[in-house]
């Protein structure tokens, strides 16, 4: 029988998943949409693994002529890889009526050869691009919600929904070891990688976020380019013991969105990217559809916040596929700290 929150059984994924549909947390389709998911997951890990010895590393397209994506960034191999692994396991299993990609322009309904199903899969296939050439903890973000009644060949506007209405939220994290994190609506919970037997094993039931903390998240090189009242919360942070908030934080900065959120849902903290001078025209750094939303879909199971500094994040109405937002998440007492700043300044 499965074990009491926080303890670890010997359960795999697809048992977690049927003993959750068997007690009505979670449909046949969404289970199974899931299992795919965790699939393509496994043979990105395997992709990543390889590293130099795989050809994998490096810019995708050819010497002076980088493949740039719709967010103007130049693609990575590992990008385009993931991003087919993903296409390819998804297409056939007749769960999906469509995908989104950060690689891809636009969102794709699912080909009319493969039937298709009541749910819409939005992914950052390989999140942390910048980290592949250099050995650092990379990972992949998913987010699922229902395809709109009646709508059969969904477009991107069928996408636009706010984060409330993820039905599965979920990342895998390539690092020293391949976890997947994972959400339903009912408690966040990790699965740690048997490359023995291929399996994801239950490692962690109800992953809770700490609600205070002394660990901030935040690339700090921008830090002139921010706006006042970030500029105000990071000076109050750093004053530490001498200043209003009283005690000494201490900073992790990854640049893997994953590997920062696996840190904070793990051991507590504050993850942020506000806006700031460079990125405030686009509206932010990190993308509202397959980046904040099913992050913060997975922190508040977990506990803990999630905001764009002014607004829960997770009801922002959506109006572009690859829409920017500020972020700040993670430790919910840290959060409201930050938010305060925000709204007293405004
Ligand atoms: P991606 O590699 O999918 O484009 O995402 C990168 C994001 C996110 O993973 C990370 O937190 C952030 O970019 C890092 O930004 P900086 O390089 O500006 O620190
Ligand atoms: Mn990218
Ligand atoms: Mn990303
Ligand atoms: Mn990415």
């Amino acid at each position: 029988t499965p074990g009491p929150a926080g303890s670890t059984t010997s359960c795999s994924l697809t048992r977690f998943l049927i003993e959750e549909q068997r007690a009505g947390r979670v449909g046949p389709d969404l289970r199974l949409l899931i299992e795919v998911v965790a699939r393509a997951c496994k043979s990105i890990s395997i992709a990543v693994g390889k590293g130099a010895l795989g050809g994998v590393l490096g810019d995708a397209g050819t010497p002076g002529a980088a493949s740039v994506n719709i967010q103007g960034e130049a693609q990575k191999k590992l990008d385009v890889i993931a991003n087919d692994v993903l296409l390819e396991a998804n297409a056939w299993g007749g769960h999906l009526a469509g995908l989104a990609s950060e690689e891809m322009d636009h969102s794709m309904p699912i080909p009319d050869v493969y039937p298709r199903g009541n749910y819409l899969l939005l992914f950052d296939p390989l999140d942390g691009s910048s980290n592949i050439d250099v050995n650092i903890s990379v990972g992949t973000i998913f987010s699922v919600l229902r395809c709109p009644e009646g709508v059969t060949t969904p477009g991107d506007e069928h996408f636009l929904q706010p984060g409330t209405a993820q039905v599965a939220a979920g990342y895998c994290t390539y690092g020293p070891n391949t976890t997947l994190v994972l959400t339903v609506g009912h408690g966040t919970h990790a699965f740690t990688l048997d490359r023995e037997i291929g399996s994801f094993m239950l490692t962690t039931r109800g992953m809770r976020i700490p609600e205070e903390t002394r660990e901030f998240a935040v690339n700090m090189s921008n830090q002139r380019h921010w706006q006042p009242p970030m500029q105000a919360y990071i000076a109050d942070l750093l004053a530490g013991t001498t200043g209003p908030r009283g005690k000494d934080f201490n900073m992790r900065w990854v640049a893997s969105m994953v590997a920062d959120v696996h840190r904070i849902l793990t051991r507590g903290g504050i993850f942020s990217y506000p806006l700031d001078a460079k990125c405030e025209a686009k509206g932010g750094k990190l993308r509202l559809m397959y980046e904040a939303n099913p992050m913060s879909f997975l922190v508040e199971q977990a506990g803990g916040a999630a905001s764009t500094g002014r607004a829960r994040m997770m009801e922002v109405q959506p109006s572009g596929l690859h829409q920017r937002v500020p972020v700040f998440l993670g430790s919910r007492a840290e959060v409201e700290a930050a938010v305060g700043y925000h709204l007293e300044h405004d």
